[in-house]
């Protein structure tokens, strides 16, 4: 397989241009009405399939003279993934920094456009959304970020802070509803009495208690999905628990699902219901949390969960250091794209590209060595 040039495989060709840029000729089709017509069918919030967010890279000019004739490169930051997002679940993404978490994430907010593949909302595909069904998926699916000093303004009080996403999208009709709600947000995130807390500034808060603003400006707006990208790697240990904890009970209270986003496969094993391990730009395992932690197939969630921490110390388990580095995305190896690290790789793991074998249930890995 041709790797980190023009995407022309078959499964992308479908909608990908010469140049790599987004096909547009379905666009504006989804207005705001199917929007607000559409339901969830069979418990699937999202349906993501076969996609690919690949970004050019810019040579500089003497290199792009000279590759003027060579075909242009992409970083494939995500390489044909299909999984679906079921409601009110959290589902978690984890794997290695580079391999393509927040670039899927944002994908799923329509932050970044996605190469080829679709994404469908409640069975609409979301490239086809108009502006003003943009507009309104916008207020649907939200996102939180790591760092919480940085994602809010700080010299806007919690209340301006959490009724900004409501002003943006001209969501309330009076001072009063917007009262309202922004109480009920701050609330529920665990501010309370919210009254304490509404006109105080971010610099007077703890870690936990801004990054608790932030999740009040997400609900707020009462998305479908959140997308929490590391929302706990920057607190302390400490507190990282009572954020967790308000995840799952917003997810049980509210019936908000979550794509959590972590590096870090412990945090997955305590949150989530779903895990989906990404491996250099694709899903290699997914399944339900707690089959997949007992049970892991690929081998490289096998290494992942070999050095989670155990309460035992004198439980035996064996550690599995991989070798190397990730590789670039630029210059994905061939066949299975894990086999230079692969402890358990053959010589057709450098030919093959795995597909998906089915280990039952909803679990699901990609190595060949598993048929
Ligand atoms: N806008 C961009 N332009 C070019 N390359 C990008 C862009 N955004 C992401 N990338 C590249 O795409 C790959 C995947 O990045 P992404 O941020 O999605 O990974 P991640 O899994 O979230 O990593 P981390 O755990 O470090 O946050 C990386 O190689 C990154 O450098
Ligand atoms: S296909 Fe081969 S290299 Fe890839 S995970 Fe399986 S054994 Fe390892
Ligand atoms: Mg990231």
């Amino acid at each position: 397989m041709a790797t980190g040039t023009t995407p022309t495989d078959a499964r992308s060709v479908r909608d990908v241009s010469a140049d790599g840029a987004r096909d547009k000729s379905l666009a504006g089709h989804i207005g705001p009405d199917d929007l607000a017509r559409a339901e969830v069918r069979d418990g699937v919030l999202f349906d993501v399939r076969d996609l690919q967010v690949f970004f050019p890279i810019h040579e500089g000019f003497f290199k792009s003279m000279v590759a003027r004739k060579q075909e242009k490169r992409y970083v494939k930051a995500v390489d044909h993934v299909s999984f679906q997002v079921k409601q009110g679940e959290i589902l978690a993404l984890v794997g290695e920094s580079g391999c393509g978490k927040t670039t899927t994430g944002r994908t799923m907010l329509r932050l970044e456009e996605a190469t080829g593949g679709d994404i469908l909302y409640k069975g609409l595909p979301m490239r086809a959304f108009s502006g003003k069904a943009l507009r309104e998926y916008r207020k649907k699916a939200q996102i939180i970020f790591q760092d919480p000093y940085n994602s809010i303004n700080p010299k806007q009080t919690i209340f301006d802070i959490v009724a900004e996403p409501l002003e943006v999208n001209g969501v309330t009709s009076s001072e009063r509803e917007k009262e309202e709600r922004v109480v009920k947000a701050v609330s529920e995130a665990g501010l309370r009495p919210a009254q304490e807390y509404l006109y105080r500034y971010p610099h007077e808060l703890s870690g936990g208690q801004r990054q608790r603003v932030c999740i009040a400006g997400a609900t707020v707006l009462e998305p479908d999905m959140i997308v929490a990208d590391e929302p706990v790697a920057s607190l302390d240990v400490s507190i990282r628990n009572d954020i967790l904890k308000l995840m799952v009970e917003q997810k049980d209270k509210l019936g908000v699902t979550y794509l959590f986003i972590t590096h870090d496969l412990s945090l997955a094993w305590v949150i989530s219901d779903r895990i989906a391990v990404m491996y250099l730009g694709r899903i290699v395992e997914i399944g339900d949390t707690e089959e997949v932690v007992a049970n892991p197939r690929h081998p490289y969630t096998k290494a992942l969960i070999s050095v989670i921490p155990v309460p035992d110390p004198l439980a035996k388990r064996e550690h599995v250091i991989l070798a190397g580095e990730t590789p670039n995305p630029v210059d994905i190896p061939s066949g299975c794209r894990f086999h230079p690290r692969c402890p358990e790789a053959i010589d057709a793991c450098r030919e093959i590209d795995p597909p998906d074998v089915h280990i039952g249930g909803d679990h699901y890995a990609a190595c060949i060595r598993l048929k």
